[in-house]
Formats: C-alpha cells, sequence, structure tokens
C-alpha cells in the first residue's frame, strides 16, 4: 500500500473528456480496494476490536460459551470481541496469545484471508458465533472484509521476541506530531482516560491494530490506507515518550 498505488483518474477523465469517449471507473486506493471498501474495512476492524459499542444489542451477558473453561483468568463480555480469541494478531494461539491471560488455545483467523465474503460470514453465523440476526447484515459484510481483505502479518513489523515495533523514529515522529498529537498530545497522555503510550506500547499488537482502524466509538482516524509500516514507525516513537 503506497501512495503511488494511487490511481489519478481524474487526470484520465480530464483528457478523454473532450472526445466522444466516456468512461468512469471508482477511484481505486491501494491493493485494488476502493473508498466504498475502505469505509467497509475499517469499521470491520472496529468491529472486531469491540463489535457491541459498533453493532448488535448491545453489551453481551455472561461469558462466551466458546471461552475455554481452562481460562480463568477472563470472563464476561471481553471474551465476546474477536480479538480476546483470534487475537491483536489474527494469529490466536499461534501468535502473542499463545501465552499470557488470553491464552485460549483457539486457532487465528488468516485461513480466512482473502475468502469469500459469503464463506465468513456463514462462520459469523455458525453455532460457535452466533451472530446472524444479531448482528445487522451490513455490519456483517463489513467484518467479513476485514477478515478476507484487512488481515495484516503483524511478525513484519512487530519483533514478537522483544515486542518491539520495527519502524523508523524520526519518520513516526512527524506522524505522531501531525495526526496523533492534536488529540493523544505531546507526550500521548491524552484524552480521556488513556494509559500513557509509553504503558500502552506493552501490546505493540493492539496499538498496531488500533492505528489502522481507529478505537470504536471515536472519531480517532482509520490510517490503514498510508500502510502497516506507518504504523510500525509511529509505534517506535511512541516508545519513547513517557511512561
Ligand atoms: C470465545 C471465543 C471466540 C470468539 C469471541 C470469536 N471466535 Fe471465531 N472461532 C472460535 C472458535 C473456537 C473457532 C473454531 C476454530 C476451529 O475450527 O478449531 C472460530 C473460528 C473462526 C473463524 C474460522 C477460522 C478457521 O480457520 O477455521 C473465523 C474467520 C472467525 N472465527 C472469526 C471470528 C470473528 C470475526 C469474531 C468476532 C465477531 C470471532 N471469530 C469471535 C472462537 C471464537
Ligand atoms: C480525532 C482524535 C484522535 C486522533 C487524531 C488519534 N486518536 Fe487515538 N484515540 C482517540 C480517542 C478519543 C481514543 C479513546 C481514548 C479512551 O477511550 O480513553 C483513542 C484511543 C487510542 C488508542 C487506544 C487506547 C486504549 O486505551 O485502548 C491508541 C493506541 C491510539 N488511540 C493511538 C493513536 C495514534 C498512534 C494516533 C495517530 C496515528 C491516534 N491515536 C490518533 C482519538 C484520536
Amino acid at each position: 500500500m503506497k501512495h503511488s498505488n494511487l490511481i489519478p483518474f481524474g487526470c484520465v477523465i480530464g483528457l478523454v473528456a473532450g472526445s466522444a469517449v466516456f468512461a468512469y471507473a471508482p477511484p481505486v486506493l491501494a491493493d485494488g480496494v476502493t473508498a466504498a471498501e475502505t469505509y467497509a474495512i475499517v469499521r470491520g476492524g472496529k468491529l472486531y476490536d469491540k463489535w457491541y459499542t459498533l453493532s448488535g444489542g448491545g453489551r453481551p451477558k455472561g461469558t462466551h460459551k466458546a471461552w475455554p473453561k481452562s481460562n480463568t483468568k477472563k470472563k464476561g463480555a471481553t471474551t465476546h470481541h474477536c480479538k480476546s480469541c483470534h487475537g491483536w494478531d489474527y494469529m490466536g494461539k499461534d501468535g502473542a496469545y499463545g501465552s499470557g491471560s488470553y491464552k485460549t488455545g483457539i486457532p487465528g483467523i488468516g485461513a480466512y484471508a482473502g475468502a469469500n465474503i459469503a464463506k465468513i460470514t456463514a462462520v459469523l453465523g455458525n453455532a460457535i458465533h452466533e451472530l446472524a440476526g444479531k448482528m445487522p447484515e451490513k455490519d456483517m459484510g463489513a467484518l467479513a472484509l476485514f477478515v478476507s481483505k484487512g488481515q495484516v502479518d503483524m511478525r513484519k513489523y512487530i519483533d514478537y521476541g522483544t515486542k518491539k515495533p520495527m519502524g523508523d523514529a524520526n519518520k513516526g515522529g512527524a506522524y505522531y506530531a501531525s495526526v496523533c498529537s492534536n488529540c493523544h498530545g505531546r507526550d500521548g497522555k491524552k484524552p480521556k482516560d488513556m494509559k500513557s503510550f509509553g504503558k500502552q506500547m506493552g501490546n505493540p499488537w493492539e496499538v498496531m491494530h488500533k492505528i489502522l482502524n481507529g478505537h470504536p466509538g471515536e472519531d480517532m482516524p482509520a490510517m490503514r490506507v498510508v500502510g502497516p509500516q506507518m504504523a510500525a514507525d509511529t509505534m517506535t516513537y511512541m516508545m519513547t515518550l513517557p511512561k
């Protein structure tokens, strides 16, 4: 996903406007993803984070029935978040949640990257997930599109051994200053009940997911279109912010 992938359709239309040819194709943002799909993918990413903030009948009561008995550390609504079972890195037991308080032994969703939307919505409606009828169809579609086209291989951007993002702090500092600081302040301790970014970086996978998709129910922009390296650079800078 690079800027060079932006296709200047406006220019093309300008050139042909004088002739009898009239062709219009919607702008393509990156990797063949259109603007309409981008809306859906970033909404899908926020649904993956905490779907009931945005959609589908309010905060679930009780622990998810697919949550394993072996994990007694977590219970209640948090066990219904997609990320709680499948991970912020989408890798489930094979990723960052292979150990720690969210260890469940449940696999990731990588096998469904690139999959057909109907196949994914069928999984979301199955007896494990039971989202059919609970979540509006449009949101099921957005979540499915995220699963199909929104997953990023975080192993390319985060060192799993040290938890350090692999980026350029100088570039990241510029991104941070021009975008993030508007809401999060120079020190990264704003707004609301934010923990400092210095502390947040203890979970770099969560931070990466949020930079790419935004934060459920907030105006935070989804930086997905700039590409995952932007997130890694910004996170590398965030490591230097005060704890
Ligand atoms: C409480 C745990 C739990 C939650 C929450 C959960 N899932 Fe799942 N999910 C599972 C289990 C268990 C499977 C079946 C894995 C298997 O086949 O071994 C699964 C399978 C999947 C698969 C198919 C993966 C594969 O390779 O077969 C996808 C895609 C998926 N889930 C997406 C989601 C999405 C999107 C959400 C959020 C709405 C979600 N899941 C929430 C437990 C969960
Ligand atoms: C328009 C304002 C806005 C901008 C710009 C913005 N954010 Fe946010 N962000 C928020 C709000 C509001 C929250 C939710 C805070 C809360 O719930 O306490 C949030 C939450 C977060 C969280 C999750 C914190 C948590 O407690 O889970 C992270 C990480 C984050 N932002 C990083 C960034 C980064 C990095 C950038 C720049 C690329 C950025 N944000 C740009 C408004 C913004």
